[in-house]
């Protein structure tokens, strides 16, 4: 996956480097604000429910390329690793996880690079989130950058399920104790039903209320 750039000279800096995955994060925080508002505006309820957003660490990009066996070169973190710049968008509802996706994708300034569906895959962990890797235009005093963004969405109940795997490979330093994978594996099915039926819910509600 090729960094494209639009740049008259290379980002060959750290602090250049921090500047535009900073900017591209204020840039997709603008633009994930005004597509809730308008959605707000349009059908009267937020699909987001909130946002989180990161940058990550100097040790956590060097790990990062040491695990691929690349050098950390400025060009190497550019190229190879694709959450430096991190949102996590976090919704009520399976269909608002869907409807932001098109949304994000349907922006004419932003390039999808990948994108990764482990609700309709989940992985084997049980795990379940919609990834998407993007580019957002970021504009220098002379120059223009597509930079690179990590874009996890899913919903409240899909976020704590992940928390509380994240904590567990923590603490165990990806060893976890088998009957403790199991029960997680087992919540993450709950999970799956969870939204599922909160969806309908949500779905029946509305229509009661509409013919009410
Ligand atoms: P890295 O795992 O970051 O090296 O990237 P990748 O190319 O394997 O992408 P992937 O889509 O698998 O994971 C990207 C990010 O999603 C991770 O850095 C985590 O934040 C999150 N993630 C992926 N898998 C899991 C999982 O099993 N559990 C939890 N809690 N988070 C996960
Ligand atoms: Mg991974």
């Amino acid at each position: 996956m090729e960094y494209k750039i639009q740049g008259k000279s290379e980002i060959d800096n750290w602090e250049t480097l921090m500047l535009l995955y900073n900017s591209a994060l204020k840039e997709m925080g603008t633009k994930l604000e005004i597509l809730n508002d308008e959605f707000q505006h349009i059908h009267q309820y937020n699909p987001i429910e909130h946002i989180k957003v990161r940058i990550k660490t100097s040790e956590s990009i060097v790990r990062k390329l040491k695990r691929k066996g690349l050098d950390s070169t400025i060009e190497n973190m550019q190229k190879y690793v694709n959450d430096i710049a991190g949102v996590r968008i976090i919704c009520s509802f399976t269909s608002d996880i869907y409807r932001l996706a098109d949304m994000i994708t349907n922006q004419s300034d932003i390039s999808i690079l990948d994108t990764r569906d482990y609700i309709k895959n989940p992985k084997n962990s049980g795990y379940k989130s919609y990834h998407m890797i993007v580019t957002v235009p970021i504009f220098l005093s002379d120059s223009v950058y597509d930079t690179k963004v990590e874009i996890q969405i899913r919903t409240v109940a899909m976020d704590f399920w992940a928390s509380l795997e994240h904590k567990m490979n923590y603490k165990f330093s990806h060893n976890a104790p088998d009957e403790i994978k199991k029960e997680l594996y087992d919540c993450s099915i709950m999970v799956s039903d969870l939204d599922e039926r909160m969806l309908k819910l949500n779905e029946e509600i509305h229509n009661l209320a509409r013919l009410g």
